[in-house]
């Protein structure tokens, strides 16, 4: 069980549950790993969520990729796998089954593929594969969800927008995951007093809720560029207005950062208009979900991005953005590079392995340098690849680029 409270809350300095192992057979892939890099030394539980769709295929692929950059940095991976969403609901009736939540926290890190598909589409709200994802991320209260958007350069020619407006983008969107409108009460349907059907939600944020958020972002901001922007509607709504009066009370702490607040409308604008002028930018559930989905378009394919999910204490949740993709699942299409580098981030901001991390980072740079593409990402005069392949390619990477990455 992970006791120690999340590094990236504290301080972001990454220290955080390294553990010596236990006399334990190695769990390396590949003996060509095991025999280059000493006894492992530092050993972790990581469940495995893969989820529906192409949730699987991606999560085996950065499973091998995990277990061979933990080997050469002397670190061992436990995994075990347990079933969420659809899948879940098939099995055992539930989306997010008891003995799921449970696995989930007692082990050092979670690694979830994706959820849902055209088969739950019309369950009730509680038989929602959705519902089960919005229970794991309570259940682990992981509050802050980092979302980068960065325009590579060798898929510059991917994004929709100019060159000359997508190249250089490099974005992290802080969204709140836990509270707002996604959970606030009361919430329903009803009757209003002609008796006509309604909906209703509550957006509510608790000036503490406000605060922890804003306290992550500014330090993430701090690691980056030092710039922050803060999203809200506080034209309108109150939620709003305390999230404003508390991101700008608090800016006091952080003298040496810049921060700026905007409209979410005018955010929606400005990240297509000029999306180079945002470092950071922290904001609520919804507008985080909405602004982090437009951020990934800059970049050209949602398959190559990754999150993370971190709470105050507690292993931390780590998932491409993407979705289950229902119409390629089984057909060995999809781009495992986003769950990949959900994998770095897990090793990062999870873990503290930040070595093993670069070396995941450094090997799917590479894997592209080399011109392998999925269809998400494929242009004229690269290569066509499948999901399997391409966690081939990254695997050998992985041994090749090492010195590379080290030193980088
Ligand atoms: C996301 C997704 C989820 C969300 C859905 C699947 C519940 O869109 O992670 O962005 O709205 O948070
Ligand atoms: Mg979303």
């Amino acid at each position: 069980m992970s006791i120690q409270a999340n590094p990236l809350i504290k301080t972001l300095a990454l220290s955080p549950r390294r553990r010596m192992a236990p006399p334990a057979p190695a769990t390396a892939r590949r003996p060509m790993a095991a025999v280059r890099c000493s006894a492992a030394k530092r050993s972790y539980n990581v469940t495995l969520l893969p989820g529906d769709g192409i949730g699987p295929e991606v999560v085996a692929v950065a499973k091998d990729v995990l277990s061979l950059a933990g080997a050469l940095e002397g670190v061992e991976f436990r995994f075990q796998e347990k079933l969420m969403g659809g899948a879940a609901v098939d099995a055992y009736g539930v989306p997010l089954p008891e003995e799921t939540l449970a696995a989930a926290q007692a082990s050092d890190a979670v690694l979830l593929g994706a959820i849902g598909g055209y088969k739950w589409d019309n369950n009730e709200k509680h038989l929602k594969p959705e519902t089960g994802l919005l229970q794991i991320r309570a259940g682990l209260g992981v509050f802050a969800n980092l979302r980068p958007a960065a325009v590579l350069p060798q898929l510059v020619d991917a994004s929709t927008l100019k060159k000359e407006v997508a190249e250089g983008v490099d974005i992290m969107v802080v969204r709140e995951l836990t509270g707002g409108i996604y959970f606030g009460q009361p919430r329903g349907f009803g009757k209003n007093d002609k008796g006509e059907d309604t909906g209703f939600n509550t957006e509510v944020y608790s000036a503490s809720e406000i605060d922890r958020i804003t306290r992550v972002a500014f330090e993430v901001a701090r690691k980056r560029r030092g710039k922050l922007c803060s999203v809200d509607k506080a034209n309108v709504l109150e939620a709003s207005m305390l999230w404003r009066k508390r991101v700008t009370s608090l800016a006091s702490e952080f003298p040496d950062i810049e921060l700026s607040h905007m409209y979410v409308d005018n955010a929606a604008m400005q990240l297509i208009r000029n999306p180079k002028q945002f470092d950071t930018i922290v904001t609520n559930n919804i507008f985080g979900d909405i602004l982090s989905d437009e951020a990934s378009m800059l970049t050209g394919s949602i398959g190559m991005l990754p999150s993370a999910s971190v709470g105050e204490s507690g292993p931390g949740l780590f998932e491409p953005i993407h979705g289950s993709a229902p119409d390629i699942a089984g057909q060995d299409k999809a781009n495992p590079l986003a769950t990949i580098l959900s994998a770095a981030m897990l090793l990062r901001y999870g873990l503290g392995e930040e070595n093993a991390a670069k070396r995941v980072e450094a090997a799917v740079t590479e894997t592209l340098n080399n011109g392998f593409r999925t269809g998400d990402i494929y242009s004229p005069g690269t290569t066509l690849v499948g999901c399997k392949r391409m966690g081939e390619e990254v695997l050998k990477t992985v041994e090749s680029q090492s010195a590379v990455a080290l030193n980088s």
